[in-house]
């Protein structure tokens, strides 16, 4: 499935000619092993998008307009960024066997996300997808503001700009729902939450143990190692973090306006240690 290309839609802002390619040093990242994990890890939560979202479509079933957006724009643009991003891994980690690695951590995690669980209600669905793309809408933004190679913070901007525009589509459709639904703040709240929860959950865990495995053969992955790699990163992310967009996208579907910022700073503190693996 990762292999899937996309069907191209007219209306996509940029594509895989945007970009050139030819220009990314391969020698240029090394052995930084950071910017590795999160690009390569990335590419392979985006090309698997279609895995996990087949019961999205279905729980929207008879809402044309929003099955019809999700089907048309929404998913060919996150299978996009997970072609992007294997263009970027290959191009710039020649070594690295992308395909190879890629089937090993799909048969491993194709269980795990046959599973996913959606929210009872579809108002409760959409503010659980607004915190998915505030979370890739603040990984992306990081990531292009800490790449000092041009073309990487050139595709991660395209990306970020995607999943802002995300992040709009779902609000809006949420803001549908809740009316028509009646869902009340402690419903919203408890949707964001569980989201919140899974964010840089064991599927993040799944692909840096691949990746892991794959640059160094015979060792074992563990907890351990997963958290030296993040820590690899964490300084320049917690400089580059987004937090005023990140505040700014959880509070808009809660309502709560200026009251709300001192609850959302230790929420967004947490989300800045957990968005950017
Ligand atoms: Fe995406
Ligand atoms: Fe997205």
């Amino acid at each position: 499935m990762g292999a899937m290309i996309p069907i191209p839609s007219t209306q996509q802002h940029w594509s895989l000619d945007s970009f050139d390619w030819n220009a990314i040093d391969p020698t240029r990242w090394g052995e930084r092993d950071g910017m590795f994990y999160m690009v390569a890890a990335a590419s392979f939560m985006e090309i698997t998008t279609d895995r996990y979202t087949r019961n999205l479509i279905d729980k929207f079933a008879g809402d044309d307009e929003v099955t019809e957006w999700l089907g048309q724009h929404w998913l060919p643009e996150e299978l996009q960024h997970g072609e992007a991003l294997r263009r970027y891994v290959t191009t710039a980690w020649p070594d690295f066997e992308w395909d190879r690695v890629y089937a090993a951590f799909l048969s491993e995690f194709a269980a795990y996300c046959a599973a996913e669980r959606l929210e009872p209600t579809r108002a409760r669905e959409m503010a659980s997808r607004c915190v998915v793309e505030m979370g890739t809408a603040s990984f992306y933004t990081t990531l292009g503001r800490i790449s000092s190679e041009p073309i990487l913070a050139e595709l991660a901007a395209c990306i970020a700009a995607d999943e802002v525009r995300h992040y709009k589509h779902f609000y809006r459709y949420f803001r549908r729902y809740q009316k028509a639904e009646r869902t009340g703040r402690h419903s919203i709240v408890a949707a964001m939450w569980n989201r919140l929860r899974m964010i840089d959950g064991e599927d993040n865990v799944i692909a840096v143990k691949h990746l892991y495995e794959a640059r160094h053969p015979g060792a074992r992955f563990d907890r351990r190692i997963y958290k030296r790699i993040r820590r690899s990163s964490r300084e320049a992310i917690r400089r580059h973090f987004p937090h005023r967009m990140c505040a700014g996208m959880l509070l808009r579907p809660l309502e709560l306006g200026r009251r709300g910022h001192q609850f959302a700073v230790p929420i967004v503190e947490t989300v800045a240690r957990r968005v950017v693996p």
